[in-house]
């Protein structure tokens, strides 16, 4: 069933975010058509909405799987100050657990740095595209996933890593009402909770923390104790050897406790 437009308008409590949607019901990915509408001037908080991706895109040059009708596929246009974006990664995995719980009551962890997971599998994700000029942003497109409705198919790829609120729940969930409320959380955080609440909350969330981890990324594997989180949400990884590592970005696997 298609997006009821209606009934999301009637819950978004937003200023700016999402009051001009682009619903489109088919397209490559939302993040493109984001794109082409910074480029062409368009405002800030304008959203895009799909109800299927062709060619729908994750982090570090992964897909992501995005079948017609069942999740939610979106990416808000902003035009945050610098110290905004450095937050973004952190303020949008939380506004989808926010609302996660405020719709159903499930309670998502996240998986550093962005990952929304329920029962340890995979329920949401976050890219971030930014576009500079020196140290000014000029727009960035932050796209979120959310996996709704969906029926994940048995035996594939995806099946042991990824879950669905209705997989969570065992029936159908409101892709409006998840829709608005994240919405109605991110613009929150967004113009109202300072940088280090959003961190600290983010952090809280964080299942990583505490555990044996293996870090990928550029083909390099890092294996050690995720310690803690910098101030910029950077990964404070504990070696077997007592030294420290940043970690800026990659891919975490929990090892077994
Ligand atoms: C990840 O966890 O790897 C990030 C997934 C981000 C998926 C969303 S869906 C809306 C937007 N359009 C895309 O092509 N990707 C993001």
């Amino acid at each position: 069933m298609s997006l009821n437009l209606e009934r999301v308008e009637e819950r978004l409590s937003t200023q700016a975010i999402a009051r001009r949607l682009i619903y489109l019901t088919s397209t490559t990915s939302t993040q493109d058509i984001a794109r082409r509408e910074a480029e062409a001037g368009a405002a800030h908080g304008t959203a895009v909405i799909a109800e299927e991706q062709t060619a729908g895109r994750g982090r570090l040059g992964r897909s992501w799987v995005s079948p017609a009708g069942k999740n939610i596929y979106v990416t808000l246009l902003l035009r945050p100050e610098l110290a905004r974006l450095r937050v973004l990664g952190m303020a949008a995995p939380l506004a989808v657990v926010r609302a996660v719980e405020s719709v159903t009551g499930l309670a998502p962890t996240l998986k550093w740095p962005n990952d929304v997971l329920l029962s340890g599998r995979k329920l949401a994700g976050v890219l971030i595209d930014s576009e500079l000029s020196g140290s000014a942003v000029k727009y960035a497109l932050l796209g979120i996933g959310v996996n709704v409705n969906f029926d994940i198919p048995e035996g594939s790829e995806i099946a042991p890593i990824a879950t669905s609120l209705k997989r969570e729940i065992g029936s159908e969930v409101s892709r409006e009402d998840v829709f608005a409320a994240l919405i109605n959380e991110f613009e929150q955080l967004y113009l109202h909770a300072p940088p280090e609440g959003i961190r600290d909350a983010w952090r809280q969330r964080l299942e990583t923390l505490g555990r044996e981890v293996t870090v990928t990324f550029r083909g390099i594997v890092h294996e050690g104790v995720a310690e803690d989180i910098g101030a910029d949400g950077s990964l404070l990884l504990r070696r077997a050897d007592g030294s420290q590592l940043v970690v800026e970005a990659g891919e975490v696997t929990l090892r077994a406790p």
